[in-house]
């Protein structure tokens, strides 16, 4: 099959594709989505295929419209409309009840909730008015890999596997939505993203983390909390302290191997780097880093081989709760030590 791109302005042409039931990659401001029609449970299934993606990891139904929440879901709660008065279209994806029988188990792994997110981005919500279906929408990438930023990123995983992408240029956050589960007594978030903890308790008060560990029979709520996730070939390790860079650098002056360091122009300006050891500049601040993070371990994993990336870690607060808990799951765990 050959992969056609779309420009923004052929979405007539991607929702038709839609429609028959093939599958388009599409553009978010957070990541680049994988879409099919959610009403279909063969597209559905192709998009687990296409992925590698273990098929117990229910998928997020992407939509234009509450009212297209409105079709599968319970009636919404007041806090709920809240939610979605105050952040869609934006980067918080809320996971509710279903009506009985309305989405099938392919979508949703069994369970009886949806995950339903209404994208910051106007091809897109155009696409989905168009095609005038929800659509399936997990990140557009081989599964564990870092999520696609780029329309190129997608293109490298899945040519040949999808119908098209519509290529709308770079997303604007570049980590995944923010989950929070809004059927059970507390609100509780299953993925740190763009729309933080300080910001939704601003609105519905209090909300709890996850932290749940997912065992071998369980079926996970988020990505990550059973699956390996975001991992280049070379072993990520994280630099707590802008400090310990200087030592990571003697570290690596002394590997016959090429080594890869991703931090901000202000740590960049301040080390003296060994000739073995190729930059990426993450940017100014943590908007720019969690902007650049999954772009910086795919250009080391394409263009360049090193066996070890050194990368700036982030006060775990804010939006770099979303950034260090991606950098996390990449790196395996794995801090620099001095
Ligand atoms: O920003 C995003 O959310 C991106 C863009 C493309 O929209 N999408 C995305 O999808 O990250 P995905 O599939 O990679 O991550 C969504 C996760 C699923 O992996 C799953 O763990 C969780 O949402 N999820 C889906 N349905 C759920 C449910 N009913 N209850 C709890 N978690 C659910
Ligand atoms: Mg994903």
């Amino acid at each position: 099959m050959e992969t056609k791109i779309f420009k923004p302005d052929e979405v007539e042409a991607a929702a038709k594709l839609l429609k028959q039931g093939e599958l388009v990659a599409f553009p978010t401001e957070t990541v680049y989505g994988l879409g099919a029609d959610a009403t279909n449970e063969q597209a559905a299934s192709n998009v687990y295929a296409a992925k590698g993606r273990p098929s117990d990891n229910p998928l997020i139904v992407t939509v234009s419209s509450i009212e297209m929440v409105e079709r599968y879901a319970q009636p919404l709660t007041d806090e709920v409309k809240q939610l979605m008065a105050k952040f869609w279209p934006g980067s918080l994806t809320i996971v509710l009840p279903l009506k009985p029988g309305t989405l099938s188990k392919t979508v949703t792994g069994g369970l009886d909730t949806a995950a339903f997110r209404m994208p910051e981005n106007q091809v897109t919500l155009k696409l989905i008015a168009t095609a005038g279906i929800p659509i399936v929408g997990p990140s557009a990438n081989t599964s564990g890999k870092p999520s696609p930023t780029l329309a190129k990123h997608v293109y490298h995983d899945l040519n040949g596997k999808i119908a098209g992408i519509v290529d709308d240029g770079p997303t604007q956050v570049g980590v995944e939505s923010t989950i929070i589960d809004m059927s059970t007594d507390t609100p509780t978030i299953l993925r740190p993203g763009a729309v933080t903890v300080a910001e939704l308790e601003q609105v519905i008060g209090d909300v709890k983390a996850d932290h749940h560990h997912v065992g071998a029979n369980e079926i996970p709520k988020a990505p990550g909390m059973k699956y390996k996730h975001y991992a280049p070939s070379a072993q990520v390790e994280i630099v707590d302290h802008p400090a310990d860079f200087k030592a990571a650098m003697d570290w690596a002056s002394k590997q016959n191997e090429a080594i890869g360091l991703m931090a901000t122009d202000e740590v960049l300006a301040q080390l003296s780097v060994p000739q073995n050891v190729e930059t990426y500049s993450l940017g100014k601040d943590i908007q720019s880093a969690t902007h650049l993070l999954f772009a910086g371990l795919r250009h080391f994993d394409l263009e360049s081989e090193v066996k070890v990336i050194f990368t700036e870690g982030f006060d775990n607060t804010g939006l770099g709760a979303a950034y260090m808990n991606r950098l996390d799951k990449s790196a395996g765990g794995m801090h620099f030590k001095k």
